[in-house]
């Protein structure tokens, strides 16, 4: 319709204009000719002109309501993970920029992106892919030579290895985060990875030891999590399930960590390949790998299920980032929700084998996945992120945490300038996204304890699409504060939330939402603050708290008693 208008042929448009306000004149002078009739009628058209003119949606009415003596799980602030994959700018110009740039770093690891992540908290990082992943050869990226290679996953593109193992622990010290090390499965063996882990986590003096003492780095490596593999059904060695099988108990038996402190606590956790969608063919492979998990012997174990799921509603991803409609805006969060299906679905697998719910459910790649931005070299991945994002990354967050017991770890794809990103970066600019504000927001849900919220969401429905209007999560963090997160789906309407509170005196609840003008507003390295959170506050009264959301929006208070 936008669209449409700006086509027409500008006279037409002063015509009208015209013929309108000829009309107008015409009513005037019979108002001031006084006929009580006449006056009504004019009133009546007036009151229609400014329906018609400027709609002001009726906030719609929801109940709320939170009991906190009857918490949940622990919402684990592994499903705040990110991922970092050596793919377009991800790592080199994102994270990388080396020691002799003008742009500001420490130790050649840009200081803005290391403030901005800081602030995010970032439970941990998966690195150094992704499909590159099984074509890394970790000895190419230590010491003071290093081996220039290709990506030929990514671009074919020179891979200068110039961000290799410790500049990659490096930037996790410096932003605080743990290491997630996905290892080659695909193109390189058991004793390359092995040697990797010894490299990185012995504590005693063997010669991989001094090695890496002799590259800046005498004390042991914690390594959080590993990887075994990255979509070994298809980019990691395209793999039956059961030729898998075979390599993810060699790799989990061979592949150690021996660092003295993640022994007994804190031990290494591994994470083996799982689905990446529902079909029969993810379903068998889920199937598969836990089954074997029941009655594995003492010489394998694993600790995650890995799950691949993109929003992207059909392959090649053809959605624009930016420059779409409300239809684009409900297809995308249509397909998005889906994931609470697809968790369910592989949880419901995994409870026949694991009813204790040991293996974690880890989805360690999702997001919105759309065209590449005109003018970007397609195998880069170069995205625009929108509100919708931040409305998409919200909703998903929220289904990480209904699904806490089995889901604990999530690592958004991918950090950097790469599909639904947190920060764009372009030479010494950075600006941060819709999707990074959400992360922000949601940092009190870091380890908190989830709290069950009843509500009816009702549905909005556009273009034959029908959505929940409303969605809602509430935990209770640490210092036993109450933490409530809704967002208001509906692009249209206000709404207006009422939230009943047992076991909790709510004085005041205050926060920061987040809404912009239009779906696909966006944040630009001229105009960085098109989507920035505002801060909001509810009314208090009677054990009720009392909030008006704006349509497309992502609100998270926090609720004092
Ligand atoms: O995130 C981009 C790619 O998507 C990853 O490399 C791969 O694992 C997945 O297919």
């Amino acid at each position: 319709m936008a669209q449409k208008l700006a086509f027409r042929p500008f006279r037409s448009i002063q015509c009208q204009i015209l013929r309108q306000a000829q009309v107008r004149r015409t009513f005037l002078f019979a108002l001031q000719a006084g006929s009580p009739l006449v006056r009504s009628l004019f009133a009546s058209l007036t009151l229609l002109i400014v329906a018609t003119a400027a709609p002001v949606a009726a906030a719609q009415k929801v109940q709320m309501s939170i009991d906190v003596s009857k918490p949940g799980a622990k919402i684990d602030r592994n499903i705040f993970g990110q991922f970092a994959e050596h793919l377009g700018h991800g790592v080199y110009e994102g994270i990388w920029v080396g020691s002799d740039s003008k742009i500001p770093n420490t130790r050649g690891i840009r200081n803005d992106v290391v403030a901005a992540l800081k602030a995010l908290k970032v439970p941990d990082v998966r690195w150094p892919g992704g499909c590159f992943a099984d074509e890394y050869h970790w000895r190419k990226g230590i010491g003071p030579q290093r081996t220039v290679t290709l990506n030929p996953n990514w671009g074919g593109v020179i891979e200068p290895n110039t961000f290799g193992t410790h500049e990659f622990l490096d930037f996790l010290d410096q932003i605080g985060a743990e290491a997630y090390l996905s290892v080659n499965v695909g193109s390189g063996t058991p004793q390359e990875a092995a040697e990797w882990l010894e490299y990185l986590t012995t504590a005693q003096p063997t010669t991989l030891a001094k090695e890496r003492a002799a590259n800046g780095h005498p004390a042991p490596y914690k390594v959080a999590f590993l990887g075994i593999g990255n979509e070994s059904w298809d980019c990691g060695g395209n793999m039956t399930p059961d030729y898998y099988l075979s390599q993810l108990k060699i790799y989990s038996r061979f592949v150690r960590n021996f660092n003295p402190a993640q022994q007994d606590k804190q031990q290494m956790l591994k994470i083996a390949v799982g689905p990446g969608g529902g079909e029969s063919r993810w379903t068998e492979w889920t199937e598969a790998i836990m089954k074997a998990y029941q009655s594995h012997t003492w010489s394998w174990d694993m600790n995650g299920l890995s799950m691949h799921s993109y929003t992207v509603v059909k392959w090649p991803p053809s959605y624009a980032s930016v420059g779409f409609g409300e239809k684009e805006y409900a297809q995308i969060l249509k397909s998005t929700m889906e994931m609470n299906d697809l968790i369910a679905k592989h949880s419901a697998i995994m409870d026949k084998y694991d009813p204790e719910k040991k293996i974690a459910l880890v989805v360690d790649e999702w997001g919105g996945w759309y065209a590449p931005l005109p003018g970007s070299t397609p195998g880069f991945l170069v995205q625009q992120n929108s509100l919708r994002d931040a409305i998409l990354a919200a909703l998903n967050l929220n289904i990480f945490a209904q699904h806490a017991d089995r889901v604990r770890m999530a690592n958004i794809a991918q950090m950097i300038n790469v599909l639904q990103a947190m920060i764009l970066t372009d030479k010494e600019k950075m600006v941060l996204t819709p999707t990074y504000y959400v992360y922000k927001m949601y940092v009190p849900f870091q380890d908190a304890t989830f709290v069950p919220v009843t509500f009816d969401a009702g549905t909005f429905t556009h273009d034959g699409i029908t959505l929940p209007r409303i969605d809602a999560i509430a935990g209770k963090d640490k210092a036993g504060k109450l933490w409530l997160a809704i967002t208001n789906v509906d692009p249209n309407q206000p709404a207006e939330i009422e939230v009943s509170l047992a076991g909790i005196n709510a004085k005041s609840a205050s926060g920061e939402t987040l809404t912009a003008p239009k779906v696909d507003s966006v944040n630009t390295f001229d105009v960085p603050n098109t989507v920035v959170p505002k801060p909001v506050s509810a009314k208090a009264q009677d054990g009720k708290l009392t909030l008006e959301l704006a349509p497309k929006s992502v609100t998270v208070i926090a609720v004092e008693q």
